[in-house]
């Protein structure tokens, strides 16, 4: 029925093609179950090796639209100057294309890389076949998990001091599933998909990222009142795995209370685990208490690829080519992916770079309070660089 449905909205054969269905993981014959629901068993990876030439690591570099491609530029200048050991691959993925040549390019030069650092891709098209460039890169390779880490910087003017929250979000399934049919004349059914497979890798995830990291408390955010099935199955996955970490607390959160804690009290939260959506609801609330989509970057995991990322996703298409974007989001995101290379020495240079352009020299873009440039910020890193 799937690949019926599939066939009849015109979907491409590589679009399909991406189901594994060579993978030694997979069963030999697929339900339409399988294939519709994408589970994880038929999605497993064939690992490929990282490029690594002369020490130097391959990074692909996806700009994508609005200050997408401003901040890109920033990021090349300071990995020039500081000498970080990075060569990108960059790929332009054209928004108003209705097939999925480029984001099928993209994500072999991904596979190949290992490691890619992205802008918010659009989707201009309005047909329901043609799916998210941004949600297909994140199932294509199975980057089931999502971080964000929320810690304030103290030169930035905020209601709520000192939050040092870390958001964890199930990445590749539930409210992003974009299974929506018309079922009668007017009546239009979407689908939440949410697996067994799925939520527990993600709950293994944060609890593994909380032990790890010296974090005390995991809180599972969810809707289970009244999505009794598929948030009951998200949150009984956590409560299960919560009892093999017997030195983590683990409490759980309504959705809608966990908004108004957040505003109110932000300080009670630790590791926050969520389903899709309310992983993107969740991450604007605390990036907004923060200083908005402008500071804070994103890091989505599988068990094979990282990709990072500013931790809103936005746009930002409103102020592209202003010269008033705040580049610190993006500079972020590049600075978890030298970190996740192993390029500490460059990351660390970096990261105490930006806490002084912020903290103490105080040199901030409108979103922030100030009236300095996107330029003006970098320029301020470059120079710290040298001083720190
Ligand atoms: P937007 O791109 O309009 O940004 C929201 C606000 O944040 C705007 O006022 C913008 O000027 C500001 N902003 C964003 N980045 C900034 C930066 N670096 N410096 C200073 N200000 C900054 O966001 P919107 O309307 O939510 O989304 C636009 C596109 O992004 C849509 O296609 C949407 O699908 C996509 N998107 C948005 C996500 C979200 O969490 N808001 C998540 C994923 C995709």
């Amino acid at each position: 029925m799937a690949v019926r449905l599939l066939t009849k909205l015109k979907v491409l054969p590589d679009v399909r093609g991406s189901v594994n269905f060579s993978s030694k993981a997979a069963p030999a014959t697929l339900s339409d179950f399988d294939v519709q629901h994408k589970t994880p068993v038929i999605r497993k990876q064939k690992l490929i090796p990282k490029a690594q030439y002369g020490g130097r690591h391959a990074v692909t570099m996806l700009p994508g639209g609005g200050i997408g491609p401003e901040c890109m530029g920033y990021v090349r200048d300071i990995f020039k100057y500081i000498g970080a050991p990075i060569d990108f691959e960059v790929v332009d993925i054209d928004p108003t294309m209705d097939n999925d040549d480029d984001v099928q390019y993209a994500i072999t030069t991904i596979k190949r890389n290992g490691v890619g650092l992205k802008g918010n891709i659009e989707t201009k098209s309005e047909a329901a076949y043609v799916t998210s460039r941004n949600v297909a890169l994140r199932n294509e390779l199975d980057m089931y998990a999502y971080i964000l880490n929320c810690k304030s910087y103290p030169g930035v003017a905020t209601r709520h001091k000192d939050i040092d929250v870390v958001i964890i979000r199930q990445n590749t399934e539930g409210e992003y599933a974009m299974l929506e049919h018309e079922s009668v004349n007017g009546v239009v059914e979407s689908m939440k998909v949410v697996t067994a497979d799925n939520s527990e890798r993600v709950a293994r995830f944060a609890f593994e990222f909380a032990k790890k990291n010296g974090r005390k408390k995991v809180t599972t955010v969810h809707k289970a009142n009244i999505m009794k099935l598929s948030d009951g199955l998200f949150l009984e996955t956590s409560r299960r795995l919560a009892k093999e970490y017997p030195d983590i607390e683990h409490n759980d959160m309504i959705i809608d209370n966990c908004c108004m804690q957040l505003v109110a009290k932000p300080h009670q939260f630790d590791v926050m685990l969520m389903t899709n959506l309310y992983g993107s609801i969740v991450s604007n609330v605390v990036c907004g208490l923060l200083g908005g989509a402008g500071l804070l970057s994103g890091r989505n995991y599988g068990d094979h690829y990282a990709v990072f990322e500013p931790g809103t996703r936005n746009t930002g298409t409103a102020i592209a080519g202003k010269n008033i974007a705040n580049p610190i989001a993006m500079i972020n995101a590049s600075i978890d992916m030298l970190e996740h290379l192993g390029h500490q020495f460059h990351a660390s240079l970096l990261r105490r770079a930006i806490n002084k352009t912020i903290n103490v020299d105080r040199v901030l873009t409108p979103d922030l309070g100030g009236s300095n440039t996107s330029t003006d910020v970098v320029g301020a890193i470059l120079q710290n660089v040298g001083r720190c």
